[in-house]
């Protein structure tokens, strides 16, 4: 970064939490990543891709608008009976998956459900932006949800959004409204634009409120919660979400180190690297809480059910 960048390293570091950051391939899209996820959920819950009723994809860089990525990894995953659809609220999208997806399941309209979080936003960061360019990196994460023992799983969810700030993170010139043209890859804005400061306010404020707001919804406070695994996007904000649930940093995810903000990628990062270190165990109540362009935020509420 140093070297492209008008920045260093004690800067990032201190101020972002950031160390190191994954680029995918220029020839690797966000179904690439996501598909190696998906694969890596479905061995681990011992599902096979044709037990799968719907796919849910939560990302902001899909392969192209049309088709969705969803439906690419219906058919790499060769998961013939699922339903497919992506899912759009930026880095509040794995979480808003989540509530879907447990809807779904609760209504007994679908048994199994594959939700992916993913992206490869090094395609849309502006390398000659030193407020964004440092921050984003690229991967996904994937779970097979589907029914549980009763009393655990998903206890509450809060999602929420706020269109009034829709300009702090966004890519200009990317849709209809503006389409891709010469003239606005010269102007940059066919790249993300991000308000840091606004940006910071809003962030450091909603991820622990949100997860309070969840915990609300079933009569509790944060001192039923052991764990909580935050978007990854500052740690300056998780630290100050962890704060307002009152959890030690010990019982936080935190790799933001390792891959900077991926977006939708970030918590179902976290939580499978939590979950395959064995830091969860059976009954533990984890917080998810997650915040991004819209606005968008989305807290979770879970029992962990697997012993
Ligand atoms: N290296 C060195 N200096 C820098 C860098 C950099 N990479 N970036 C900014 N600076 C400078 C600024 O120019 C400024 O200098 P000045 O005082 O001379 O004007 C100074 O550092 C302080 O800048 P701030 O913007 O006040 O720095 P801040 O502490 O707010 O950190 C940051 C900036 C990291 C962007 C922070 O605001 C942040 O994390 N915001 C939230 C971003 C976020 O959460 N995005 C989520 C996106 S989610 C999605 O949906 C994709």
């Amino acid at each position: 970064m140093e070297k492209i960048l008008d920045t260093n390293d004690e800067w990032i570091t201190t101020r972002t939490g950031v160390r190191e950051r994954r680029i995918a391939k220029k020839e690797e899209a966000t179904s690439h990543l996501a598909l190696r996820a998906a694969q890596n959920a479905l061995d681990n819950a011992g599902v096979k891709a044709e037990e799968i009723d719907l796919i849910i994809m939560a990302t902001l860089t899909s392969d192209r608008i049309i088709p969705s990525t969803a439906c690419i990894l219906q058919h790499e995953l060769g998961a013939k009976k699922a339903a497919a659809f992506d899912l759009s609220a930026a880095c509040s999208g794995f979480v808003y998956s989540l509530d879907v997806a447990n809807q779904f399941i609760k209504a007994g309209t679908y048994e199994k459900i594959l939700v992916i979080g993913g992206e490869t936003l090094s395609k849309f960061v502006d390398y000659e932006d030193r407020s964004t360019a440092i921050l984003f990196g690229d991967g996904a994460g994937a779970a097979v949800v589907g029914r549980v023992e009763e009393g655990y799983g998903f206890l509450a969810f809060d999602v929420g959004s706020d269109g009034s700030g829709g300009d702090y993170i966004n890519i200009p010139s990317s849709g209809s409204r503006s389409p891709v043209s010469a003239e606005t890859i010269a102007s940059r804005d066919n790249l993300i634009h991000m308000d840091g400061k606004e940006t910071f306010k809003f962030a450091v404020k909603i991820m622990g409120h949100s997860t309070l707001e969840a915990l609300k919804k079933i009569g509790e406070t944060e001192e039923i919660l052991d764990w909580l695994v935050p978007h990854q996007a500052n740690i300056r904000i998780i630290e100050a979400a962890a704060k307002r649930v009152n959890l030690p940093m010990e019982k936080v995810i935190v790799n933001i180190d390792k891959y900077g903000n991926t977006s939708a990628g970030t918590i179902p990062i976290a939580l499978a690297e939590a979950h395959e270190a064995k830091l969860f165990k059976k009954g533990d109540i984890i917080a998810l809480s997650g915040f991004g362009a819209g606005l968008t935020w989305g807290s979770a509420i879970i029992k962990w059910s697997i012993a």
